[in-house]
């Protein structure tokens, strides 16, 4: 069973250009390697993340991202399970203001999650919204 588990949080602290990239690099890679697809997305201190994949390593993977201490305030946003997978691409997508992992249009993601329920659409739309005004 393919499961998705959103989240956004607040880095410990404002992040240096290189420090995100990290995360990100490092995030992709480990995704990859373990089947896992998402986005990521860091702007203004803040993180959103969607992450999809087999039920139990998303739920284990959840867990150890709730422990990084390089962020905080992890609130959950929706976990649901979905018969076929969010991403249709087989690598995971990573965004991030200002740098050039690669660039996904958020009207790209919008038709991702289009299988959602309305609500859970709104309330992502909401979150995209206001991402894209504070950057
Ligand atoms: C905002 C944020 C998002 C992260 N997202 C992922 C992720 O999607 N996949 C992943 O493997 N690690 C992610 N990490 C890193 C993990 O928290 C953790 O450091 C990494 O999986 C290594 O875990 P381990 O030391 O237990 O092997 C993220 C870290 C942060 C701060």
């Amino acid at each position: 069973m393919r499961f998705v588990i959103s989240y956004v949080s607040t880095a410990i602290r404002e992040l240096h250009q290189d420090e995100v990239v990290n995360i990100l690099e490092e995030t992709q890679i480990r995704n990859n390697k373990h089947g896992v697809n998402g986005l990521l997305i860091y702007t203004s201190g803040n993180f959103f993340e969607v992450i999809e994949g087999e039920k139990i390593r998303i739920t284990d993977l959840f867990k150890v991202i709730k422990e990084d201490p390089r962020h905080k305030n992890i609130i959950l946003i929706f976990e649901k399970e979905v018969d076929k997978p969010l991403f249709k691409d087989k690598d995971a997508n990573f965004i991030s203001e200002n740098t050039l992992h690669r660039q996904m249009e958020v009207e790209n993601f919008l038709y991702y999650i289009k299988d959602l329920d309305e609500g859970t659409q709104t309330t992502v739309k909401n979150i995209l919204k206001a991402i894209a005004t504070n950057s």
